[in-house]
């Protein structure tokens, strides 16, 4: 199997589980909260009638908490997942915290999913971009990113770079089975020429480890965690 396809299948067994095993917001687990810089950077947008995108939303961390805060404010956010058992999840939760009116879920791939250019003020892509299937493709959706961004409006981008994968039992280190393992230096460069006509609003780094059960085996998931955020620029400021 190549590599792409076993990352890909390794990917969607482990996220299926995990949602299926564990609520939104469940203490002592990746989706205890969301992540604070997502929601910090709503603070800098005009909230009336927003518009906001998640891509690879999973089952709410994020989205949940955005659809609360646009509730007031007659926004919507566009959510979409490549596995259909986050999506029926999503939908779920969207009723439990009755924000169903604001989500608009969607079973899509980041990779073909297509953004109509200035469509939103807000583009989130939370541990989505290093599970797409080269650096083309990544490239290629940033791009759609760009173009689907209003003037003033933000992209907050979190990825796992330089990822490896340590076998708890045994100790052994291997390079993380992911679709796109980007060196972070790297990520920062594409992203840097990317966003070069963009104001850069956050730029870092910060290694991370996180227990996971894959193929069957306890493995530490070690990576660099890059945060990067970008604001269209024109308009008024
Ligand atoms: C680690 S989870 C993060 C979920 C959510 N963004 C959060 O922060 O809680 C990664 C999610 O990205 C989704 N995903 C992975 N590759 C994707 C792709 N190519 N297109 C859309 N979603 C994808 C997975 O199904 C999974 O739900």
């Amino acid at each position: 199997m190549n590599n792409f396809i076993q990352a890909r299948s390794e990917e969607i067994k482990y996220h299926e589980s995990f949602y299926t095993e564990n609520d939104l917001f469940e203490p002592g687990t990746w989706l205890a909260k969301p992540v604070k810089v997502v929601l910090e950077m709503l603070e800098l947008l005009n909230l009336n009638r927003i518009r906001v995108l998640d891509l690879g939303c999973g089952v709410g961390r994020n989205s949940i908490p955005i659809a609360q805060i646009l509730k007031n404010h007659n926004g919507t956010i566009t959510c979409i997942d490549l596995i259909p058992t986050a999506i029926d999840i999503l939908v779920e939760n969207s009723k439990k915290y009755d924000v169903d009116n604001q989500i608009l879920p969607e079973v899509a791939d980041a990779e073909s999913f297509s953004i109509l250019p200035n469509e939103f003020d807000y583009i989130v892509s939370c541990s989505c971009l290093e599970h797409v299937s080269s650096v083309e493709a990544f490239r290629k959706v940033v791009k759609r990113m760009i173009d689907g961004t209003k003037e003033r409006g933000i992209n907050t981008i979190l990825m796992s770079t330089e990822i490896e994968e340590i076998d708890i039992e045994t100790g052994k280190i291997s390079e993380g089975l992911i679709e796109l393992n980007l060196k972070t230096e790297e990520a920062f460069s594409y992203l840097q020429e990317l966003y070069k006509d963009w104001e850069i609003l956050i730029e870092r780094n910060l290694p991370q480890a996180l227990n996971e059960v894959k193929y069957g085996k306890e493995i530490e998931f070690r990576s660099n965690w890059i945060t990067f955020v970008a604001r269209r620029k024109g308009g008024i400021s």
